[in-house]
């Protein structure tokens, strides 16, 4: 089994992800030669542009995977969906219209606004918790209030969240201060999985062969494996381990070396 890529809008014109059915083809090609062999399609769903229910999304992954299999492209995709925090998201889950990232309805891949943590998001992760349900938050490095208070992560954490780092974060696509971030929560433990968010062939690739290479020479070949485990548990439904977490603001990653010329 090859990585398993857990937040990815490859499903064709449905969101700001791929167009078409030939541009979801090109990107599959592209995300089998990065050694993906699984693919949760995850696109976003009450952000208050795209709206794509269950149903729909179901639907959709199983014509993609027949275009797959009729092109002979060695890459079995899942429905899901990129879940945006909503005062509404309680009561789409109670008219079974949330897909989640494991077929018995734990883990939820959980988006919140990028300028920042909305006051109510505490209670509604402490309400999803009573249900049973893990949110994944999907790439905090890239949400204004952790990059203000990152510690703000590890009360989610503890509280019983895991998160999503973005593979384009870790090398620097969205800027040096989200790139320091990222390896920041990476070496806190406070990111559970690496998952390339992959909309286009432009700006957000795949890029995971090339994130999995920088966590390899950053944290060494134990995270990389432990990163890889975690994708698996949460594609099962299985537990994943937290105990390691630690405070970003108690960890030191690796300084650049410069060199001064004169
Ligand atoms: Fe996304």
């Amino acid at each position: 089994m090859g990585l398993i890529d857990l937040h990815c809008h490859i499903l064709p014109g449905v969101d700001d992800g791929s167009k078409d059915m030939e541009m979801s083809l090109r990107l599959a090609r592209v995300a089998v030669e990065q050694g993906i062999s699984h693919i949760v399609v995850t696109p976003h769903h009450m952000d208050g542009t795209y709206t794509n229910h269950k149903k729909d999304v179901i639907k959709k992954t199983q014509d993609f995977q027949n275009e797959l299999d009729k092109h002979q492209i060695p890459l079995t995709v899942f429905p899901g969906q990129e879940v945006h925090l909503t005062g509404e998201l309680m009561q789409a889950i109670d008219d079974d219209d949330i897909l989640f990232l494991d077929a018995d309805n734990r883990y939820l891949l959980l988006e919140l606004p990028h300028s920042g943590i909305p006051e109510y998001t505490e209670n509604m992760i402490f309400d999803l918790l009573s249900r049973g349900i893990t949110p994944v938050i999907a790439h905090p490095e890239r949400n204004h209030g952790f990059q203000k208070d990152p510690d703000k992560l590890y009360d989610f954490i503890e509280q019983g969240c895991l998160s999503q780092l973005t593979s384009s974060s870790l090398l620097g696509i969205f800027g040096e201060k989200v790139e320091k971030l990222t390896q920041k929560i990476a070496t806190a433990d406070l990111g559970f999985i690496i998952a390339s968010d992959a909309h286009n062939f432009e700006g957000r690739r795949f890029l995971m062969k090339e994130a999995f290479g920088r966590i390899d020479k950053d944290l060494g070949m134990d995270a990389v494996q432990r990163f890889e485990n975690n994708a698996k548990s949460i594609v099962n439904g299985e537990d994943v381990n937290t105990d390691s977490i630690k405070k970003v603001s108690d960890v030191k990653t690796k300084k650049k070396r410069r060199f001064l010329f004169f």
